[in-house]
């Protein structure tokens, strides 16, 4: 029978050996032999629950911006660096640009009439745009326009690139699996073309033309594929699945996931599944005044605001968010959602991965 008020210290301390100079003789050898014993790693290698050493963190999005803006005067774009990205370090993750230890993020900039040249690699990525536009990404040869509050897609091994089309520079969010990838070792990386491939700045992609119509599949598209082939979701089909979330529930019909609280997934249209294997992305709107129950959620979590005010609690502790602000939950550390005016977030997290290999568990307070 488990007993939960066991804590693996207290037992591991317990039932340590008598300290002698046989065992410290022992411990050497496992020193010299690279071998280390599970009776003094237990608790660090399967914790009653998950321990991240990443932490809660919040990043202003004025300070991004301000730093993107400085590097943009500073640093130059181009073949090498690839692109004018600053990855978004979580304090507790020792100096790695990982915001969790599946996930990377961070803010790109990119200036007038400027091109981050083209490559590819296993990594999924997408980006999201909570100010600006004039820049098209090219993902493989198709370009995407970008504009605020899309999400623009260059799942793995897409070739892509970016370029800005207009006289002012332009800021967005990437949100990429690199530490997941490079824990798992499954990295490859291509140089493509040093330009775009394509400079058109259509409205709409190819992808869009083919997919982005409700309910209608293409007869030459019936071969699922693993991450969707759905360049750009806009920010206008968005904004109106909110809206109608919340008019339903204002005519008493279920339609939000909890009272106040609507939310959509973006999803691949040839399976209904996630955007990419590895990268789950959410849009979530909250009317003024609205709470969420506080969760646990095994795998991590990024938010960014992309309009209002409000709140996020994690661990107990409180920090106001403003438009811009990013922050990260780790695994398993309880956090809940406070709207000041109705507050809008997206939200990426790496739960296709925790849920593909059934490491998913979610505790909702009040809820058995
Ligand atoms: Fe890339």
């Amino acid at each position: 029978m488990q007993n939960e008020k066991l804590d693996h210290e207290s037992v591991t301390q317990a039932m340590q050996p008598k300290d002698t100079p046989e065992l410290r003789a022992l411990y050497k050898s496992f020193e010299e032999e690279s071998i280390i014993p599970l009776w003094t790693q237990l608790g660090d290698l399967m914790p009653i629950h998950p321990k991240s050493k990443a932490v809660p963190h919040v990043w202003k999005w004025s300070t991004l911006l301000r730093l993107a803006r400085k590097s943009g005067e500073l640093v130059p774009v181009g073949r090498g660096g690839e692109r004018r990205a600053l990855g978004l370090a979580n304090p507790g993750l020792g100096g790695n640009a990982y915001i969790s230890p599946t996930m990377w993020a961070g803010i790109q900039y990119l200036g007038p009439r400027e091109t981050a040249p083209e490559h590819r690699h296993s990594q999924n990525a997408f980006r999201f745009v909570v100010e600006g536009e004039g820049v098209w990404t090219v993902v493989n040869g198709d370009p995407v326009r970008m504009s605020r509050g899309d999400l623009l897609l260059t799942p793995g091994w897409c070739f892509h690139g970016h370029h800005n089309d207009t006289d002012q520079p332009m800021a967005w969010i990437d949100g990429l699996d690199i530490p997941f990838s490079q824990q798992m070792d499954v990295g490859f990386f291509e140089f493509g073309s040093d330009r775009v491939t394509d400079y058109a700045t259509p409205n709409f992609s190819r992808g869009e033309r083919l997919w982005c119509h409700p309910g209608l599949r293409p007869l030459s598209g019936l071969q699922n594929t693993v991450a969707s082939p759905i360049g750009a979701y806009r920010w206008e089909f968005t904004d109106r699945a909110l809206t109608e979330q919340l008019l339903l529930e204002d005519e008493g019909q279920p339609a939000t996931v909890a009272p106040g609280h609507a939310a959509i997934r973006y999803v691949n249209p040839t399976t209904g599944g996630d955007v990419m294997p590895t990268l789950r992305c959410e849009f979530h709107r909250l009317r003024a005044g609205t709470e969420t129950a506080t969760r646990n959620e095994v795998g991590s979590t990024v938010f960014q605001v992309f309009e209002g005010a409000g709140a996020v609690v994690m661990n107990g502790e409180t920090t106001k968010l403003e438009k811009g602000d990013m922050f990260v939950v780790p695994s398993w550390v309880p956090w809940s959602l406070q709207a000041e005016t109705q507050f809008d977030l997206f939200r990426f997290s790496d739960a296709p991965i925790m849920e593909a290999l059934s490491f998913m568990r979610t505790k909702i307070e009040g809820q058995k």
